[in-house]
């Protein structure tokens, strides 16, 4: 499995998304694009992004009936998309319709990343509003399970659960993990965060990186940077 830095494109219309991507002469980054971008922009802008040759996750976090899933996977996969995303809460039904739905005519097909709990859902809210009362570390280690049988990829995860992820799921089930920052940077509303290489040598497969990199004075050496400290181990 290659290591990557995936930049956050979290942009509100395409004219910043592509102003920014101009400043990439020599690179071509791997993007993510997010519901703000893709519900505003809609699918053109990944045909776009994707027309200049870039690597792009879509991250809409797909929850729903698995016949309305697969349908909807389907689409994303025609999309030429490299890697997309849901949530495991739809159960393995869910997943398992997804991935019969994003599997193309010759067999190939974009990574599918499962969502667990959303780092926003904190255990207390977990155990009063969804009646679930297993420690919510245990918790995203079985959605993560449940992820890795029903065939999927890998997850989204905390840097700090990549290692215990690999060790429950496998070497090969991927992590995708935000909540990355330089050692001397600012760290804004990210709670529990881990610089790149820290972030390598716990074991994730690909970061994901953006006001570091989108609000840097100099973007393309932020990334170069990024790209140093977590593949390169520089
Ligand atoms: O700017 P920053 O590096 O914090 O951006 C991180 C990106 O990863 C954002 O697009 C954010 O929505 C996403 N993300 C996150 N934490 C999660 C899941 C996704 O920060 N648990």
């Amino acid at each position: 499995m290659g290591k990557d830095v995936i930049i956050a494109l979290d942009f509100a219309d395409e004219n910043e998304v592509f102003s920014f991507l101009d400043l990439f002469k020599e690179e071509k980054p791997f993007v993510k694009i997010g519901m703000e971008l893709y519900y505003s922009q809609g699918p053109d802008i990944v045909k776009k992004i994707k027309e200049r040759g870039h690597k792009i996750f879509v991250d809409l976090k797909l929850h729903d009936i698995p016949t309305t899933v697969k349908k909807s996977m389907k689409v994303l996969s025609k999309l030429d998309v490299d890697m997309c995303n849901l949530h495991a809460a739809g159960t393995s039904a869910m997943m398992e319709a997804a991935i019969e739905g994003l599997t193309r005519e010759d067999g190939t097909r974009p990574l599918l990343i499962a969502v667990t709990q959303l780092t926003s859902t904190d255990e207390e809210r977990m155990r009063n509003e969804l009646l679930i009362n297993e420690p919510i570390d245990k918790v995203v280690m079985h959605y993560a399970y449940n992820a890795k049988k029903s065939g999927l990829d890998g997850v989204v995860c905390s840097p700090l659960e990549a290692g215990k992820v690999h060790e429950v799921c496998g070497s090969d089930f991927v992590t995708v993990t935000p909540g990355v920052r330089f050692a001397d940077g600012d760290v804004g509303d990210q709670k529990r965060v881990t610089t790149p290489a820290k972030a390598n040598e716990i074991g994730s497969d690909y970061i994901v990186v953006g006001r570091p990199i989108t609000q840097a004075e100099d973007p393309v050496a932020a990334y170069r940077r990024c790209v140093n400290e977590f593949v390169k181990g520089e």
